[in-house]
């Protein structure tokens, strides 16, 4: 039976185990979207025992950041802070990946520019027009997701992870909910997957077929018309044709419609509710592992040992991202690898973290008020 402790290949790139750091934003960069001191130490905490850490969401433009403090991969100025947090995450022994992102119109209101992306004109957020983007508009976006892409190899990632989920802008296309376009990008499921592989094959024209490219999605969104099963593996296939070497399977878990003065919008997250068991996606990540020889990545609750090492352990999932619990104990990787579940400082699921980036602030945690380890040190 395959041990979370056991090696791991992506198209050449080496993981020492089966644990990932899923991306986490941070609202750590600066307003510039650069890297700073807060962030290198948050990663270098948590890249000590993980095989892959997956950066947090990096806009590929600066109207696509998802919070004003988010990470950036849009200039060519950000290559040298990238450079050293990949040092930083290396230097720890983990493989380290870039997630690369445009929050369309989850966008942040009212600064650089933001206009608000989207297939089809369905919002997000009061304050974000929503509009629907122009043929010519999709294409400058593919394009700045290539650029994007070959600064990350620039700047020494061993891969990139394209953001296809949670209702971002790739996400967005490929959602039926979101995606009302009667043209070549809308409709069916490849055709709302045309967005997406035009991202993949423009990077794969530009970094060639060895370099590790990983796409997240939505596997499914928990919301009347939400995008099923079944469409998440048409589309996940045909990423696969395209070139993309994992899968990391996420989810719409919670959602709804609200409305403010006659306009609806629209809000979701990826993370389980509470009373949702340790573990409740692993049947979405089995799907993809049985329809695909494409490795897959499962997340949801894996912070507790025992369903990580199952998911593995029985092939649901070739790899295990953490997400939560490691923000709350950096440690828990190597708790859980070394048989110690009992000494890891649990996660509350108190969603402390999500509200205060929700509210444009730098993270926070509610068990761990030192997430970069720096208090106390000069
Ligand atoms: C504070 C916070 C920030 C997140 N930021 C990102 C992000 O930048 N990109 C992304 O794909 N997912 C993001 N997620 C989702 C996580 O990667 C993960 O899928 C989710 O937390 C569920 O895993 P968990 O139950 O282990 O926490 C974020 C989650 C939280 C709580």
């Amino acid at each position: 039976m395959t041990k979370l402790s056991d090696a791991f290949d992506i198209n050449g790139m080496h993981l020492r185990n089966r644990l990932v750091l899923p991306a986490l934003t941070t609202n750590f960069a600066t307003t510039e979207g650069a890297v700073t001191g807060d962030i290198l130490d948050f990663y270098r905490l948590r890249s000590k025992d993980v095989g892959l850490v997956i950066v947090e969401a990096a806009a590929v433009k600066q109207s696509g950041r998802i919070t004003p403090r988010s990470m950036g991969v849009w200039s060519d100025d950000q290559v040298p802070g990238l450079s050293a947090l990949v040092r930083a995450i290396k230097a720890e022994g983990a493989a380290a990946v870039l997630q690369i992102a445009h929050a369309g119109a989850q966008s942040v209101p009212g600064i650089h520019g933001q206009w608000g992306a989207t297939p089809s004109g369905i919002a997000f957020n009061p304050d974000v027009d929503a509009v629907p983007m122009k043929t010519a508009d999709i294409r400058q976006t593919v394009s700045a997701f290539a650029e994007a892409a070959a600064r990350a190899a620039a700047a020494g990632f061993d891969g990139i992870e394209i953001h296809g989920a949670h209702w971002y802008l790739v996400s967005q296309f490929l959602s039926p909910v979101t995606n009302k376009r009667d043209d070549a990008y809308g409709g069916n499921a490849r055709n709302r997957a045309r967005m997406a592989v035009e991202i993949v094959t423009e990077i794969r024209k530009t970094l060639g077929k060895t370099y590790p490219v990983l796409f997240r999605l939505n596997a499914v969104e928990k919301i009347n018309g939400g995008q099923s099963v079944e469409d998440a593996l048409t589309a996940a296939k045909l990423l696969a044709r395209a070139g993309v070497d994992a899968i990391d399977v996420s989810l719409i878990a919670q959602c709804k419609w609200s409305g403010i003065d006659g306009h609806s919008y629209l809000t979701g997250t990826s993370v389980l509710p509470m009373d949702a068991p340790a573990g409740a996606n692993a049947p979405l990540v089995a799907a993809f592992k049985a329809a695909m020889d494409t490795p897959a990545i499962g997340v949801g609750k894996l912070g507790d040992n025992a369903s990580a090492s199952h998911m593995v352990g029985t092939g649901q999932a070739d790899l295990a991202a953490i997400g939560r619990q490691l923000m709350a104990d950096p440690d828990a990787g190597g708790k859980i690898i070394n048989g110690q579940p009992d000494d890891i400082i649990r996660c509350k699921e108190c969603l402390a973290c999500m509200e205060r980036i929700g509210r444009g602030k730098p993270v926070i945690c509610a068990v761990n008020d030192d997430l970069t380890g720096r208090a106390g040190k000069p």
